[in-house]
């Protein structure tokens, strides 16, 4: 949760995107959920200047609390209360915005030598068994790495990590090559990385011998091609839909979607958008 949020602009100006609700939960809170559900405990999150609003969230809000006690709202004040309970949160914060292989790194010394998932929140998933979970499971049968993929279009192969190799069942592939944001001319297949990550102790020596990448940046996905060259790496297709709620038109077609399966929201949504009259609108 480092970046800068530049394709959320104004409103990343003061505030971290990660904190931007997705209805009326911030983006990052169901990253969270994500790993809890998947049975993590320990979450470490990278942030960087100016994001102290997702530690505030993730802390207890004593004045909150106290007001919602004092109301006798109990039923919120549970709800309050259960985000500071969540998981174990730890926090360490990226200097510069030296690329995202740099943020996993600032980790390490909290990681160390376990096998660990990183998780983009601004790519929320939803699905079940979440897809924390099924990389998990995927690691336990192969005992390496794994990324998470989907198809994307030909027209957005430029914006993601590309992976090739070779196809071991219907949703895992050995791989091979890993291409981060290639010219769709270049792209080795249509596989796309999705932010979700099951890294293996092998990523620390490969980011150490890493150099610049696309941007001028350290691309993890060019240390997991180090990776799948001298150890082992597996893409696995997940099942869930993704949603990213970092660009302004999938952030709120991620609302509608996540709107219209909630009991409480969905089917006030569902008759407004029955109703439109599509046409009047343009
Ligand atoms: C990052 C990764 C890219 C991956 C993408 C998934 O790019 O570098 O390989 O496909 O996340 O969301 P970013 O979107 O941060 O530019």
């Amino acid at each position: 949760a480092a970046g800068y949020g530049t394709r959320l602009l104004p409103a990343t100006k003061s505030q971290p995107k990660e904190i931007l609700p997705l209805i009326d939960k911030p983006v990052i809170h169901y990253a969270a959920d994500e790993v809890v559900r998947s049975g993590i405990r320990e979450i470490v999150i990278v942030t960087s200047a100016g994001k102290t609003a997702i530690e505030d969230y993730f802390d207890r809000s004593r004045d909150v609390e106290d007001y919602l006690a004092r109301k006798g709202d109990l039923e919120k004040l549970e709800l309050v209360r259960s985000v500071s309970k969540m998981a174990d949160f730890a926090y360490v914060r990226q200097p510069d915005a030296r690329g995202l292989a740099d943020a996993v790194n600032t980790a390490r010394p909290l990681v160390r030598d376990e096998p660990f998932v990183v998780l983009l929140p601004d790519d929320v998933i939803l699905g079940d068994p979440p897809a924390t979970r099924q990389l998990i499971e995927c690691y336990e049968s192969f005992g390496a790495g794994v990324v998470a993929v989907e198809e994307v279009p030909a027209m957005e192969v430029s914006s993601y990590g590309i992976v090739d190799g070779e196809r071991v069942d219907d949703r895992v592939t050995r791989l091979r090559r890993l291409v981060e944001k290639p010219r769709v001319d270049e792209a080795p297949s249509r596989l796309g990385i999705v932010g979700r990550y099951l890294l293996t102790p092998a990523i620390w020596s490969a980011i150490d011998r890493l150099e610049p990448g696309y941007g001028g940046e350290l691309q993890i996905t060019d240390a997991l091609q180090t990776v799948a060259r001298e150890d082992a790496l597996y893409a696995y297709r997940f099942q869930g839909t993704r949603h990213d709620t970092g660009r302004p038109l999938t952030a709120l077609i991620a609302a509608i979607s996540v709107g219209l399966q909630r009991p409480d929201i969905g089917p006030g949504l569902r008759e407004f958008l029955r109703d439109l009259d599509l046409d009047a609108e343009t």
